[in-house]
């Protein structure tokens, strides 16, 4: 396996919507272990498949934490159905170095979608694992946590992001 390199803001595929992906070849496989395995390498719930270079439509998640490591979830193609409540929840992104921001977010959520074997799966979820879900299918939107930041605060962080690319 191998850690892959996590894109940041504002590189372009972040901001792209990604596609379907119609069947699990042994690229996807592979891409899927080397997800995992970065999600974890980096300290982190959730990670989408547009963050290490590849516009498709999938995540993976694991809300226990890379410490536990007790509930790896791998979802392909993921759709929501039945989203209720409402959740404020405060949220960072390994795209998104230093930033953080209060987002709006449903409280419980249903995920359909395939898993890595290619088998459909439903999950139901609340709490943090509920939006963790919600997090990644943003990236696969092309939307990241500054589309959901205020415009001042979204372009106090440009400012920092250029001032990076300069030093
Ligand atoms: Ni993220």
């Amino acid at each position: 396996m191998t850690k892959l390199r996590i894109l940041t803001y504002p590189d372009p595929v972040l901001a792209k919507k990604a596609e379907p992906v119609a069947e699990i070849t042994p690229e996807i496989k592979q891409l899927i272990d080397d997800m995992v395995q970065t999600m974890y390498e980096s300290d982190g719930v959730g990670l989408a498949a547009p963050q290490v270079g590849h516009s498709i439509r999938l995540i993976t998640l694991d809300d226990t934490g890379p410490k536990e490591r007790k509930n790896p979830m791998v979802i392909l193609n993921p759709v929501f159905s039945d989203c209720t409540g409402k959740k404020e929840s405060e949220e960072s992104c390994l795209s998104l170095p230093t930033f953080t921001c209060k987002v709006n977010r449903f409280d419980s959520v249903t995920v359909k979608g395939m898993n890595e074997k290619g088998e459909d799966i439903e999950v139901k979820a609340e709490g943090l694992l509920a939006i963790i879900l919600q997090h990644e299918c943003d990236h696969l939107e092309g939307k990241t946590l500054v589309d959901h930041a205020s415009r001042l605060k979204r372009t106090m962080y440009d400012t920092k992001v250029k001032k990076w690319q300069k030093d």
